[in-house]
Formats: C-alpha cells, sequence, structure tokens
C-alpha cells in the first residue's frame, strides 16, 4: 500500500514537471495573437517546502475530522455566533439570487442605522467562501465585528442561487446562458436597493475578489445610479483588464470563441463547482481526500499552488480540507469562456458573440470595451505580487483607467508571494488586507 502511494505521489510529480514544460513550450506559439504580454511565463508552480509543517497540522486535526466543514454556510454563520438572515432578490429574467445578511454578532449586536457593506465572491465561486477562515479571521466576520452589516451576495448560478421562475439549472442548458453583464446590469442594482430599502440607509460599501470586481465595474458603467448609491468599494485582485495573467487556467484552447459551441454542448454550460466530479460521486468528496496525509501534503496543497501560484508560508494546512471543499461552486462555462476573451485582447470589454450577433447586440462588429471613466465611486484596490491571474500589469491599466479623483489606494499586499486565492484563503489575510479595510472604512465613517 505504501509503494503503491509512493509510486502514485511520484508520478504525479512526474507528469506535472513534463507537463509543465509541455505548456511552456506550447504557450509560446498558442498565445502569438495576444494583444498584450503576459506579466509572466505560465508555470506549474509546486512545492514541497512546507512539507513538514503540512504533516504536523495532521495532527492536530486527525481526532477531528468533520470540524464545522460539513454544514451549510448560514447554518455555519450562526454556529460560530452571528446573526443572518438570508434575502432573495428575482431579475427580471427569472433568475432567483440569494444574500446572506450578517446583521451583527456578540462583539458588535444588531442594531438599526449599521452602514452596510455588500461582498461578492469571484467568478466560479459563492459567499460560503467568505467564512473559510477559522474564527474571526475572515472578512465577513472582521467586518461585522467592527459595527457594519455584512452583506454577501450569491451570484446566479451558484448553489443558494440556482433557482429560477421557469428554467432548471440542473436540465436546462438555458439557464446557463448568461454572461457577466446579466449579473452586473439585472442582478446588482436589485441586491443594492434591497439593501438599502431593508437597512434604511441611502449609501452602502462594497467589497469584492476577482470577478465579483468586475461585476460592480460594469454595473457603475452601465447603470448610472449606482454610482450614488457606493460609499466606497473595496477591490481584492479586481476582475477587469486580466491579459498579464499566467496561470495554467488560461491554456486550454477549448475556451476560445470559435470552440464555444462544442464546449457548451459537452458541459451544457455549466461549470461544475466540484474539481473531482468522477470521484464526488463515488462518495469520495475532496474534504475527505485531503484528510489523508500523503493526499494533503503532496497533492491538495499542490493542486491549489499548480493553479494559483506557490505560497506555502501563507497555505494553512490544518483548513486545508474546507478551503478545498468551499473555494468553488458552480459557474457558467460561458463565463469562463469571456475570461479568456478578456485575457486575449488585454481590454476590459463586453461579451464577444462573434461579428454577426455582435453587430445586433451593441452595432459594431468588436464588442464596445467598458468606459470606466463614466464610474463615480471612490475605489481602493488591493494586489499581490504573487497573483498569476490578475496580475500587477492588469492592476496598473484598471488603476489609470478609473478617474483619477476617484482613485483612491492602489495597495500592494506586503508579502511578495501573494496569490489570487489568498485574499480569501491566506493565514495573514486578515492583517495584510481586512484590517486595512476596516480602518479605512472608520475613517471614512
Ligand atoms: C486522538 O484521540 C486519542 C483518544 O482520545 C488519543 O489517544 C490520541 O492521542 C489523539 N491523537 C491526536 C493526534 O490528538
Ligand atoms: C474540533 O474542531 C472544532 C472546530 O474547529 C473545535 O472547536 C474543537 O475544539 C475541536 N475539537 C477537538 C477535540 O480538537
Ligand atoms: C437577529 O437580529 C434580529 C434583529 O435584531 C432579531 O429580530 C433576531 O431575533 C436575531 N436573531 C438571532 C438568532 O439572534
Ligand atoms: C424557486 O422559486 C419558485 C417560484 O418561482 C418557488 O415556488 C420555489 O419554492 C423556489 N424553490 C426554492 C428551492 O427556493
Ligand atoms: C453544483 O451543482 C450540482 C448539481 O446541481 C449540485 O449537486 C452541487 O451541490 C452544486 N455545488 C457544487 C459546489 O458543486
Ligand atoms: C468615455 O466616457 C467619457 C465621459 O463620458 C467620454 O468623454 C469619452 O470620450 C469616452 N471614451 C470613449 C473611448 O468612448
Amino acid at each position: 500500500m505504501k509503494n503503491k502511494i509512493l509510486y502514485l505521489s511520484l508520478s504525479v510529480i512526474a507528469v506535472s514537471l513534463i507537463g509543465n514544460y509541455i505548456l511552456r513550450y506550447f504557450s509560446s506559439f498558442h498565445f502569438r495573437e495576444r494583444k498584450c504580454a503576459m506579466h509572466r511565463p505560465i508555470g506549474f508552480d509546486i512545492t514541497f517546502s512546507h512539507r513538514k509543517e503540512c504533516l504536523e497540522s495532521l495532527s492536530d486535526d486527525l481526532n477531528n475530522t468533520t470540524k464545522e466543514w460539513n454544514v451549510n454556510t448560514v447554518e455555519e454563520i450562526e454556529m460560530r455566533g452571528y446573526n443572518v438572515s438570508t434575502h432573495t432578490i428575482l431579475s427580471k429574467d427569472g433568475y432567483y439570487s440569494t444574500m446572506y445578511r450578517i446583521a451583527g454578532g456578540v462583539r458588535s449586536p444588531p442594531r438599526h442605522g449599521k452602514r452596510s457593506i455588500l461582498v461578492f465572491h469571484g467568478y466560479s465561486a459563492a459567499a460560503k467562501y467568505w467564512i473559510i477562515q477559522p474564527g474571526n479571521r475572515n472578512l465577513a466576520f472582521t467586518l461585522a465585528d467592527a459595527g457594519y452589516e455584512v452583506w454577501l451576495a450569491n451570484g446566479r448560478g451558484t448553489t443558494p442561487s440556482k433557482n429560477h421562475t421557469h428554467l432548471d439549472a440542473d436540465k436546462d442548458f438555458d439557464y446557463w446562458d448568461f454572461s457577466m453583464d446579466h449579473v452586473s446590469t439585472l442582478d446588482l442594482p436589485l441586491m443594492i436597493d434591497l439593501i438599502l430599502q431593508e437597512t434604511g440607509t441611502d449609501q452602502i460599501y462594497y467589497a469584492c475578489h476577482s470577478g465579483g470586481c468586475a461585476v460592480l465595474l460594469a454595473g457603475l458603467v452601465d447603470v448610472p445610479e449606482l454610482n450614488s448609491k457606493v460609499k466606497a468599494a473595496f477591490f481584492l485582485a479586481p476582475g477587469g483588464f486580466l491579459g498579464g495573467g499566467y496561470s495554467p487556467i488560461f491554456i486550454p484552447p477549448i475556451l476560445e470563441r470559435h470552440w464555444e459551441y462544442i464546449l457548451l454542448k459537452v458541459t451544457g454550460g455549466k461549470l461544475s463547482g466540484e474539481p473531482c466530479a468522477l470521484l464526488t460521486s463515488l462518495g469520495i468528496t475532496t474534504d475527505k481526500i485531503c484528510g489523508w496525509s500523503f493526499m494533503r501534503c503532496g497533492i491538495c496543497d499542490n493542486f491549489i499552488f499548480a493553479i494559483f501560484g506557490a505560497d506555502p508560508e501563507q497555505m494553512d494546512y490544518s483548513n486545508l480540507p474546507n478551503i478545498i471543499k468551499k473555494f468553488r461552486d458552480n459557474g457558467s462555462m460561458k463565463l469562463l469562456r469571456y475570461a479568456k476573451q478578456l485575457h486575449e485582447t488585454c481590454e476590459f470589454q463586453r461579451f464577444d458573440f462573434g461579428e454577426r450577433r455582435n453587430l445586433l447586440e451593441y452595432g459594431s462588429t468588436n464588442p464596445p470595451t467598458y468606459n470606466l471613466s463614466r464610474m463615480a465611486v471612490p475605489t481602493y484596490i488591493f494586489y499581490g505580487e504573487g497573483d498569476n491571474f490578475l496580475t500587477p500589469s492588469d492592476m496598473v491599466r484598471l488603476r489609470d483607467a478609473v478617474p483619477g479623483k476617484y482613485m483612491k489606494g492602489f495597495h500592494k499586499v506586503d508579502w511578495y508571494k501573494f496569490n489570487h486565492i489568498d485574499f480569501v484563503t491566506a493565514k495573514d489575510a486578515d492583517i495584510l488586507v481586512y484590517h486595512k479595510i476596516r480602518d479605512i472604512m472608520h475613517k471614512i465613517e
């Protein structure tokens, strides 16, 4: 058995290393059509440097495998001592989206008149990842403890928001036929209005990670009245410009527009939230798998490093099974295709339907760009030097597109390996990012 495991691990490593070289070679001509240079060459970062720390983390929870990993998000928020309720909006195209409202907790009990902050997750994730960290180390509880009402959005298509007036997310291909502009122009304005109405306030704060930031940026351009409803926005590794991205996620040519038909036919339009759907169907869940030592320390950790870049110092190994379980949710394939489009064009532009339909939708053969000079919300950007999705080059492009008088803060996180997922999962995300947001909010008030 031990030998088998050893051989399995060694072959995974060998395949990753060989794959790395092939992909580097392949990517050099595959990307020749690109409009801007990637921040760094694409590569799979795997590392075993923190194996000892990882193995130690196992003994902590060998006797405590269930932890709080298997309860749903609302129950977990309650178990952890916060007052939570669920609110739903219905968009005019029939999609229900759910928000969790954390009105307060022990450190700051619910009361009328608290300022609210809407927190929007990244693409292919859901609200559950904002409470992935233990204790009150995560963004949601940090802000709730600081006296704010925290509203966690679940974008359409995520598990809590998969209801629809007449389409079935599990069966109907049409359900998944939406892109980011549906979320930013149809769902987001209703979410914000619901918060203002429920709390009787006139402005909210907004915080987001990755794709959740692109949702706001597009919304501010396309729905001008949103600008006066947002007091300030905190963008953590914001999506929009992503031409510099060098994550291996950007490689598959199947995500290009001319493959779209096949891609959507094969997947039914849905990007599954389970990293290993096959194993899940056999009853083997990812959190169980990553509870085994040889999987957690070598495969699960490197699965994350390979996609997001290696930052073992900030990896909370004892929380790894929980991270693997909750950092993803179901998303739409069309949005993944959209990300690939933004990656290639290096512009923050609308969805590319192909020339003929673009002409119908937009009146031009090319999808128009989002003109960010129309946004009018005080903007604070946080970015990581080790982020292989939204790289420092992309952050500079975004900073320069936001009108100067609204560009209030451009913060490089103070740890050189800080990667894309670290904004949610890093051991020190609270010290490096969340407390800074909280302090800026206090200053604004
Ligand atoms: C697990 O629990 C058993 C029995 O309570 C105890 O003997 C053992 O030391 C514990 N192991 C760890 C790693 O805490
Ligand atoms: C098990 O995990 C929970 C949640 O992390 C913790 O509160 C509890 O103290 C742990 N129990 C043991 C016996 O370690
Ligand atoms: C949550 O807060 C609301 C409003 O203050 C209150 O009505 C409700 O009872 C609270 N729920 C819990 C579980 O504390
Ligand atoms: C979904 O929405 C319908 C109304 O369109 C409602 O009757 C049903 O209860 C909802 N289902 C869930 C699981 O919320
Ligand atoms: C994704 O969708 C499937 C099918 O509806 C569902 O069973 C699953 O719980 C969803 N969520 C995740 C995280 O995969
Ligand atoms: C963007 O919008 C501003 C203000 O509305 C306008 O002056 C500018 O010409 C627009 N830029 C483009 C490229 O459309």
